[in-house]
């Protein structure tokens, strides 16, 4: 708590905050009122302890960065480096490579606005071998500034004409606000708790039929494994949405970001590209793809280099033109992120120098999130008023809250605000109070939590 005197100095308020004590005791509590005025968040902040960790970013909370990937970035970025004598083979000799990639052997050059072909290749081969030989083409890849660019693409019409895209609820926080952004209309549909957030096709059918009515839904979005659920979807779940969007006719968007970070018991990553390239031709000639990975991936973490990829399956080559041309507004992605996606997607191999350090701090990235999801749900659910489904990979969890019927009543009469758990930007149309996990809850006493004042 930040504020020993018990006052709350913000807005003029002189008085005792209402309960000025460890955010726990608020869990332990569920909810507290704060009568006759609505306190905002910075309010809150000013009174407890909080962490926010809302927007995922590994680094900022704890996580390492990878040191191969530091070690190329410096090089290339100051290639003086290159006459240390304590520089390892393998970093001297990938960064010459990247430095080649680029125009003038500079990364202060423009790239293509597609993205240097060179990582594009690498990118395309990293699918392959990933998907057990799937081939994958690099002019089907295409880098952009982060991974959620494809829903540019689909920005068209208004009103009954405007682009639907089918979006499920819980959904990443961003999308909404994005989707509103580029003009498209956010179709919800909601996942199944009970069935560990599993895709209910019979409800996307439903809410497909009704959004007809309003928009033109074109493309449903995916996300896998879950943000913020947690999910992993398992091959049948997958091959029964790739067949409601071939029977509907339209286009996935599967956000893959956090493939590199699956620990469920009996669950591991499938790509939709790799199960959709296993079913009949019938699917794996027509459906159209779009699957997004990013640096913001899980275990690299490198949110702030802001690079990201698309890999497109199936799309018309005049729409492959349009993407090339929608990526010029930005120029190019900056080039320190693309060759830092260069160095995710092909890390060092067994025999380099660098590979057993690489591999141990992947390792370690890997069991801090594991470790940290068993520990969150652990403590969720040992939480008065709290359940919450497993995790099963990515770095959220997103538990539910019972709220007595009285409180709600006495909140319907009095209509004062009720302090929730939830997502710090928990308020995506239909969602309930929910809560982020993050690698907090190994660090910090069991005392400190995220929350959010929701005004309801
Ligand atoms: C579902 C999902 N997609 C993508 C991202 C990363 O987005 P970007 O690549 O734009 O950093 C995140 C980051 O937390 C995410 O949760």
């Amino acid at each position: 708590p930040g504020n020993p005197e018990g006052t709350c100095q913000r807005r003029g308020h002189t008085g005792k905050c209402p309960k000025q004590e460890h955010v726990f005791d608020l869990v332990c509590s569920i909810l507290c009122y704060f009568p006759h005025e609505l306190y905002t968040f910075q309010d809150l902040l000013f009174c407890f302890s909080v962490i926010d960790v809302s927007s995922g970013d590994p680094h900022k909370n704890g996580i390492k960065p990878l040191s191969f990937i530091r070690q190329v970035l410096a090089v290339c970025l100051y290639p003086e480096l290159l006459k240390e004598e304590g520089l390892s083979l393998d970093v001297r000799l990938r960064t010459q490579m990247l430095l080649k990639a680029c125009d003038g052997g500079s990364v202060g050059s423009y790239t293509a606005s597609s993205g240097l072909p060179h990582v594009r290749q690498s990118i395309a081969d990293f699918i392959s071998r990933r998907d057990a030989g799937v081939s994958s083409c690099a002019e089907h890849v295409f880098i952009s500034t982060g991974s959620q660019v494809a829903l540019k693409l689909l920005a068209s019409g208004e009103g009954e004409a405007q682009t639907g895209v089918l979006t499920p609820i819980p959904c990443p926080h961003t999308l909404p606000t994005l989707m509103d952004i580029y003009g498209v209309k956010l179709v919800p549909y909601q996942l199944k708790e009970e069935l560990d957030w599993a895709v209910d096709v019979h409800e996307l059918h439903q809410v497909l039929t009704t959004a007809r009515r309003h928009c033109q839904p074109r493309s449903i979005y995916i996300s896998n494994p879950g943000n913020p659920t947690g999910h992993v979807q398992d091959r049948k779940s997958i091959e029964e949405v790739i067949q409601f969007a071939a029977a509907e006719g339209l286009l996935l968007l599967v956000d893959e970001v956090f493939q590199d970070c699956v620990y469920g018991q009996d669950r591991e990553f499938i790509s939709y590209k790799k199960v959709l390239f296993e079913m009949d031709k019938q699917y794996s000639e027509t459906v159209q793809l779009i699957s997004f990975h990013s640096l913001s991936s899980a275990c690299i973490g490198e949110c702030g280099l802001r690079a990201g990829y698309m890999e497109t399956v199936n799309l018309d080559p005049e729409v492959l033109h349009f993407i090339d041309t929608l990526l010029c507004t930005d120029i190019n992605t900056p080039v320190t992120g693309q060759l830092a996606l260069d160095v995710m997607v092909n890390p060092p191999k067994p025999g380099d120098l660098s590979y057993d350090t690489y591999t141990q701090e992947i390792l370690l990235s890997q069991a801090t999130l594991s470790h940290n999801a068993q520990r969150a749900w652990e403590f969720l659910n040992g939480l008065p008023g709290m359940s919450c489904q497993p995790a099963m990979g990515g770095i959220y969890l997103y538990p539910r809250l019972h709220l007595p019927p009285e409180i709600i009543e006495q909140y319907k009469h009095s209509k004062t605000a009720i302090l929730t758990f939830a997502d710090v930007y928990g308020s995506t149309p239909g969602q309930k109070r929910r809560v982020p996990k993050d690698e907090v809850f190994s660090r910090k006493s069991h005392k400190t939590i995220v929350f959010h004042f929701e005004s309801c």
